[in-house]
């Protein structure tokens, strides 16, 4: 194979994105993309030169000239999709979560499996060019045996209401981006979870029966103890990461557009604000993870990030889940019997 033939479902904020880094590859070729309002995207697809717009995704699976997909639509279209892409022998990209039902991510794990297909998930933050370094320096010892990893992951505004309606909470939705980057830079799943959670920004994360503040520690495997520290208002985009270890500490400040210091007659000295969100934060991490998508489809080779990854992450937010509702430290072994319980 000597190209990868791709079609994308879903043509919103995260499909568009990565639509338009893929045509950045000599060896891609977007065949298709499809969206339930389809009209509403052929503007667009015309000018980044993807001749074929359809309003039904079985329109991309049932073309034999289309290798792999990507799945870019709501977290709630997801199983459905994967399921009868599977079928089809489609290799896939799926945008995170795999589901807000993980009964339903356990079944998408045989379906991978039984398939034999590549299947990547969206954590585009292992492929951010400070948290791939952190990564670099842990794995080769530089901070010794690690102790305590502290995430600190903070949006800069809280989402409308529409939207935390269907997000599936603040721990599916949004933290579990930081889950992830925790078992990636500890290399190490999580054994036990215990969550304090408030709403401190907006009464109507309560009034949709969720939270927007979150402190969550986590028990490693390994014995290494980490924090994530979570909110959906700071004003700016707040993504950092400090590992602290035997041997020193490795930790990363928020990216700006440029470094420059400005000390005023008036006093103080003023930096830039980071970035504003994921969009821009993330924006090369989003090629990277293409990159290797498709490197993965050229070569037969591993995905960076797989179906398993995706379970491990969501499980860690059930687990918060249940730690939240009944205010205790939880194991995620306790967590999956409860899920086998309910399958
Ligand atoms: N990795 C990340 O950083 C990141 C960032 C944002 C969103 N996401 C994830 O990406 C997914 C999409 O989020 P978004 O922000 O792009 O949403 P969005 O609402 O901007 O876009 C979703 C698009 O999918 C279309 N759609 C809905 N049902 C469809 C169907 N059955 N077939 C085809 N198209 C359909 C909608 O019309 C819309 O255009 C979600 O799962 C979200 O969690 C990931």
């Amino acid at each position: 194979m000597s190209k990868v033939r791709i079609g994308i479902v879903g043509a919103g904020r995260i499909g568009k994105l990565h639509a338009e880094n893929l045509r950045q590859f000599k060896d891609v070729e977007i065949r298709a993309i499809s969206d339930i309002f389809a009209d509403q995207a052929r503007g667009w697809a015309a000018q980044n030169g993807i001749e074929r717009v359809t309003e039904d995704y079985r329109d991309i699976l049932s073309d034999p000239d289309i290798d792999a997909i990507l799945i870019c639509s709501p977290t709630d279209t997801h199983v459905d999709i994967i399921k009868e892409a599977a079928n089809a022998g489609k290799h896939i990209f799926c945008e995170k979560p795999i589901s807000l039902d993980l009964s339903k991510t356990v079944q998408v794990l045989q379906w991978v499996k039984q398939a034999g297909i590549k299947f990547q998930l969206g954590f585009n933050r292992r492929f951010d060019h400070n948290m791939s370094r952190v990564n670099e320096l842990l794995k080769a010892g530089k901070a010794g045996e690690l102790h305590i990893l502290k995430i600190t992951s903070r949006d800069p505004a809280a989402p409308p209401e529409s939207y935390i309606r269907s997000s599936g909470g603040l721990f599916a939705d949004m933290a579990i981006h930081d889950f992830d980057l925790a078992r990636f830079l500890t290399g190490s799943d999580v054994e036990e979870v215990y969550v304090q959670g408030a709403v401190r920004v907006d009464p109507v994360f309560a009034e949709c029966g969720d939270i927007d503040t979150a402190v969550t520690t986590l028990k490693f495997k390994n014995g290494v103890l980490g924090v994530v520290v979570n909110s959906r208002q700071a004003h700016y985009y707040d993504q950092r990461v400090e590992a602290f270890g035997s041997a020193g500490t490795i930790a990363i400040q928020n990216d700006t557009p440029s470094t420059v210091e400005w000390f005023s007659s008036a006093g103080g000295v003023r930096r830039e604000t980071p970035l504003y969100f994921f969009l821009e934060r993330y924006k090369e991490a989003y090629v990277k993870e293409m990159r290797c998508f498709v490197d993965a489809v050229l070569n037969d080779e591993q995905v960076p990030v797989d179906v398993n990854d995706g379970y491990q992450a969501e499980l860690i937010a059930f687990a918060a889940g249940i730690s939240l509702r009944e205010k205790r430290p939880v194991l995620l072994a306790e967590a999956e019997a409860r899920l086998a319980q309910e399958v």
